[in-house]
Formats: structure tokens, sequence, C-alpha cells
């Protein structure tokens, strides 16, 4: 695997693989054992909107592995200031081993890895997150001990989570139904794709979506870069909620997730979210161990 730019690019026997490195990692750390396999690699992270938990478990994950990683803001780049991707591509491909890049345009990333000679993985844009879908299959399978024939239901915005969470629970074998507000769907060649390869519904009734559900997940209503439209779009997805209603039809023993940040009495209430809190912070952890599978895919020889 050179890139991590969207699941699509991804079979199922590669996620699979990345899937069981990480829960190696992840049992290899808790037990004290380090493997320093990336030492004397750095790993460039260029941010062009906030984060927490991509930050700092691509650094933690980096110095896990023996290598070093280099916090790198638009705000202070000349990418920032209009140096095209090209010749930014180009530069750090000669000092660095590896790039993680959250941006707004998916073909930002692309290019990077276009005229780049360096892994580039994708730490979210506007289209996709990959690294959290892969945290999120490795959480599901944790705690449900298979992904195939389950049934994932996404509640909200048809977001970058949402493309990403359909092509990951397709791959993977597991149904996928998604409620969201009419003109709010996801990417339509995606779901065109998920209905030629699997099981899938996109509906604007929750409680359809929700029914036996094994998985329900949810994620902001406006994401990053939407924060004109967030007071508009509070009355859009007002019944676009996980709540105690919709946790009724699901399955009795379904799993919540929420990829964080969460905005409590918005797309998820109080009382789900800390019911669930078990399961949205294993989430939150396996970014770290995910993600640290990604880097030996990608960058170690
Ligand atoms: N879920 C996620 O990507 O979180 P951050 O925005 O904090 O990185
Ligand atoms: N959809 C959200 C995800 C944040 C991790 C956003 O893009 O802001």
């Amino acid at each position: 695997m050179k890139h991590l730019l969207k699941l699509m690019d991804l079979s199922q026997q590669e996620i699979i693989e990345i899937l069981n490195l990480a829960d190696q990692l992840k049992y290899e750390k808790k037990n004290g054992i380090e493997h320093h396999i990336l030492k004397g690699k750095t790993l460039g992270l260029i941010f062009e909107k906030s984060s927490t938990r991509t930050r700092v478990s691509f650094e933690v994950g980096m110095y896990d592995l023996g290598g070093n990683a280099l916090f790198l803001s638009s705000r202070d780049l000349q990418i920032g200031r209009g140096e095209p991707v090209q010749d930014t591509a180009r530069v750090l491909s000669r000092y660095l081993d590896g790039i993680m890049i959250r941006t707004f345009a998916q073909e930002e990333v692309e290019d990077l890895a276009k005229y780049g000679s360096i892994p580039i993985i994708n730490g979210l844009t506007d289209y996709c997150h990959p690294c959290q879908v892969l945290a999120d299959l490795m959480t599901i399978r944790e705690h449900k001990g298979i992904l195939a024939g389950k049934k994932l239901c996404y509640i909200g915005d048809g977001n970058n989570m949402t493309n990403s969470l359909i092509v990951g629970g397709i791959k993977m074998g597991m149904t996928v139904s998604v409620a969201c507000p009419k003109g709010y769907e996801p990417d339509a060649e995606l779901m065109k794709w998920a209905n030629e390869n699997g099981t899938f519904i996109c509906t604007d009734n929750v409680f359809e979506a929700a029914k036996d559900a094994d998985v329900l997940y949810t994620d902001v209503w406006a994401s990053m870069g939407q924060e004109a439209e967030a007071e508009a779009r509070k009355k859009i997805f007002k019944s676009y909620q996980i709540n105690s209603e919709v946790m009724a039809v699901a399955h009795s023993d379904a799993m919540v997730m929420h990829c964080l940040p969460a905005h409590r009495g918005e797309e998820i209430t109080e009382d789900v979210l800390e019911a669930h809190a078990n399961e949205i912070f294993d989430e939150a952890e396996n970014r770290l161990h995910a993600q640290k599978a990604v880097l030996v895919k990608c960058m170690a020889k």
C-alpha cells in the first residue's frame, strides 16, 4: 500500500490486514512491547483545519514507532499563501518520508500523491475521512466480533464521515443504512456503488434506517468549513438525532458511535452519549492503533 487517499482504493483484504495489524499493535502497546519500525523516518502533518484526535494520535503513533512527526499548520506554510500543491509536494518529498494532510478539497490530497514521491495519508477532507473509518471498523469488530452481516446505521448529515462509512461498511460486508434530510444525502456516485455492491439504503426516515441496527453512528450537523450554515442546519437536522426513541428500534445491544467532537443535544443526546461512552472512547483510542497500522503499511520498507 503506497498511500491512503480514500477507502475506495483499498481492497477488502487490505482493510482486513490493516485491522489485524492494528489489533496486534494495540495488544502489544498494552503489554509494553515496542516496535521501532519507522526509526529515523519523519511524517509531516499538514493541517488546514482544526484537530484534536488526528493530530495527537498521529504524533503519538510516530513516536511509538520510533519516528518523528512534524506539525505543519497551513497558517504558517507557504501553501496557505498560495504556493501550488505541485511544488509543495515535490519540496516536502525531499525532506520527509510521508505526509498526513487534513484539508478541504479531496483533489489537493490526490495532487500531493500525484506530484510527490512519498506516501500521502488523508487525515480528512470534505469528501472523506478514511483514518476514522478504519478505527471505527476496528472498534465494531472488537465489540461485535464480526463485521460481515452487521447493520450499520448512520443518522445525520451525508458528509465526509458518511461517505467513508458507506465504503468501509459495504467493503466489509455490512448492511449500511443512512438517514438524512432530503438534499443532504451522501455522495451520489458512492450511493450508486453501494447499491450495486452490497445492501444499502438511504432514507429521510430515521426510524426506518435505525430499525434492527447493530451500530448507530452520528456526526455533527455542520462540519468544519460550514460554520456559516450552522444555525440554519440546526432547524433542518432537528429530528436527525440519536436519542432513546431511536435506540428503542435498534437491537437491544446496539453500539453507539461518534467520531467526535460531539454536540450534546444536537446530533446525540447527553444520556445516550454517556451510556455508550465506553464504545465512543474506545473508538477514539483506536485512531492511534489503526493509524499506526496504516503508517507501517505505507512507510515501512
Ligand atoms: N474525529 C476526528 O477526526 O477528530 P479531530 O477533528 O479532533 O482530529
Ligand atoms: N464531519 C466532521 C468530522 C470531524 C472529525 C467535519 O468534517 O468537521
